[in-house]
C-alpha cells in the first residue's frame, strides 16, 4: 500500500497543463463501439478507471493500444454483448456500456455497477431512456437488454449525466430520430457530442437541457482530443487557495469553472479567467474569507465533485461556510478526516457547516473517495507539518499524478510504499 507525505505550509507557485477530463474520456471510449474504424483519443488521462474501461473493451473484442496519453481503439472486431460482474465492478460508471453496447449487437447483458462511496447509484433513469427508444429491458439477476434502438421521446426525471449519455450513445447507434428532455448539461456531454459529430453522428443541443440525435448514419473512425478535466482544475484551485501563493491553470476552459471561481474570488483571492489560462492568487496576508452558501447543483450549478476540495480550503479561513450537498447521498465522507487536521465541521443531512480557523494541522488521514481524497491533499498542502495520506486507489482512479502535478507547483509532497 503507498502513502503520500505532504508538508504543508509552502506557497503553491507555477504553471500546469491540466489532463484530460475522466467524466470525458470514460463516455467517449465506450462510444468507440459505435465506430467502424479506428478511433485515436488524444490527451487522455492514466488512471485507474480508464484502465478499467480499455478492459472492458478487449473483454467485448476490441482492439485496445495505450501509449502515454493516445489510446487506439479499434472496434472492427467487437462481437461480446455481455460485461462480467468484475469488469461492472471494476469502475462505478460501467453502466455506460449499456447504451453502444445494445445498439452495436442488440443485446446486452450486465450486471449491476452497485453501490458506491457515495451511497446507492440508481440506474432506473438509463433503463426508462433505453426503453423509450423501444428495446426490452428485463431485470433478473443482472441486466438483459434486447432490441434495436428505434428512436424516440426520452424524458429525464432528473437531469442525470450517465443517463443523458447512455440516450445519446443509444441512440445514435440506433435508427430514427431522439429526443431528450431534462438533460444534464454538464461540458463533458459537450465533448460527448462534439466527438460523436466528427465520426459523422448528428447530434445536437449538448449544454442545453433538450437533445435531438438523428440516428442511423454511419459513424467512422477518427481522432479527437479529449478536453481538460475541470474538476482536476477545481482541485489544484482549491490546493493553491488553502496553501497560498500563485498558481496558473492551462488546458481548462474557465467558463466550466465559473461557478467555483467565483467562490474563490469571493473568499478573497485574485482569480483572472482567460482564454488560454485561469489564474488563482492569494498572497501572504490574504487570508481565506467565509462565502455565502454553497449548494451543489447539475451544471451550471455548483459541481458536486468540487464540493470536497473548495471545503478542504475553507476549512482554514476567516468566518463560516454552509455547504448544501443536493446530489449525493454521502458526499461528507472527507469532514471527518478533516476533523483530524483540526477543522471544525459540522454535519447534519445534507448539510455542513465549516467554522474556519487560522490554520489545520498535519495527521494521518485516509481518502474514502476520490474527490475526497484531493481535498486531503489540499487541505494539507496548508496544514501545519506533515500529513500522511492514505487511500490512493481513490485518488487514482481520477488523478494522473497527483503528487507529480502538485510537486511541479512546488509542493513538498512524496509518494512511499507504507
Ligand atoms: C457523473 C459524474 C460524477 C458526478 C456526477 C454529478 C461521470 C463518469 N461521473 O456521475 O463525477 O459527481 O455526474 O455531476 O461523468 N440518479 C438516479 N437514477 C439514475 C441515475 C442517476 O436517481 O438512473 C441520481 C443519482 O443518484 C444522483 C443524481 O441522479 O443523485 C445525479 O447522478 P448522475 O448525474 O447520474 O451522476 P453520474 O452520471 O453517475
Amino acid at each position: 500500500m503507498s502513502v503520500m507525505y505532504i508538508r504543508g505550509g509552502m506557497p503553491l507557485e507555477g504553471e500546469l497543463a491540466v489532463h484530460g477530463a475522466k467524466n470525458s474520456v470514460l463516455p467517449i471510449l465506450a462510444a468507440c463501439l459505435l465506430a467502424k474504424g479506428p478511433v485515436t483519443l488524444t490527451n487522455c488521462p492514466q488512471l485507474t478507471d480508464v484502465t478499467a474501461a480499455l478492459g472492458i473493451l478487449r473483454h467485448l473484442g476490441c482492439q485496445v493500444e495505450q501509449e502515454g496519453n493516445t489510446i487506439v481503439v479499434d472496434p472492427t472486431g467487437a462481437a461480446g454483448s455481455a460485461i462480467s460482474e468484475e469488469q461492472m465492478r471494476s469502475m462505478r460508471s460501467s453502466i455506460i456500456f449499456l447504451g453502444p453496447l445494445l445498439a452495436r449487437t442488440g443485446e446486452a447483458h450486465l450486471s449491476y455497477p452497485g453501490g458506491c462511496e457515495l451511497g446507492p447509484r440508481p440506474i432506473d433513469l438509463h433503463l426508462s431512456a433505453i426503453r423509450a427508444m423501444g428495446c426490452y429491458v428485463t431485470e433478473d439477476q443482472g441486466i438483459h437488454c434486447q432490441g434495436r434502438p428505434v428512436g424516440g421521446e426520452v424524458q429525464l426525471a432528473l437531469p442525470s449525466v450517465g443517463a443523458t449519455e447512455n440516450a445519446i450513445l443509444c441512440a445514435v447507434g440506433g435508427m430514427g430520430q431522439t429526443t431528450i428532455t431534462n438533460a444534464a448539461r454538464e461540458p463533458e456531454i459537450g465533448d460527448l457530442q462534439s466527438f460523436l459529430n466528427s465520426l459523422g453522428a448528428s447530434v445536437r443541443g449538448a449544454g442545453s437541457s433538450t437533445i435531438m440525435v438523428e440516428g442511423g448514419r454511419p459513424l467512422s473512425g477518427g481522432t479527437f482530443r479529449i478536453m481538460g478535466d475541470r474538476i482536476v482544475a477545481a482541485t489544484l484551485l482549491s490546493a493553491a487557495a488553502a496553501a497560498g501563493g500563485r498558481v496558473r491553470l492551462r488546458g481548462v476552459d474557465w467558463r466550466h469553472l465559473a461557478t467555483v471561481l467565483s467562490v474563490f474570488h469571493q473568499a478573497g483571492c485574485r482569480v483572472e479567467s482567460r482564454l488560454k489560462y485561469v489564474e488563482l492568487e492569494r498572497g501572504k496576508g490574504m487570508p481565506l474569507r467565509g462565502v455565502p452558501t454553497i449548494r451543489t447543483a447539475p451544471y451550471p450549478g455548483f459541481p458536486t465533485d468540487a464540493q470536497a476540495p473548495v471545503m478542504a480550503a475553507l476549512a482554514a479561513s476567516q468566518g463560516c461556510t454552509l455547504f448544501v450537498e443536493t446530489m449525493f447521498d454521502s458526499r461528507y465522507r472527507h469532514v471527518s478526516e478533516l476533523i483530524r487536521m483540526g477543522a471544525d465541521i459540522t454535519t447534519e443531512g445534507r448539510v455542513a457547516l465549516v467554522r474556519g480557523m487560522e490554520r489545520l494541522h498535519g495527521a494521518r488521514v485516509e481518502a474514502c473517495d476520490l474527490r475526497g481524497g484531493g481535498a486531503l491533499a489540499a487541505a494539507a498542502l496548508g496544514a501545519e507539518g506533515t500529513t500522511v495520506l492514505s487511500g490512493l486507489r481513490h485518488i487514482d482512479r481520477g488523478y494522473e499524478g497527483l503528487e507529480k502535478m502538485l510537486c511541479s507547483l512546488g509542493a513538498d509532497v512524496e509518494r512511499r510504499e507504507a
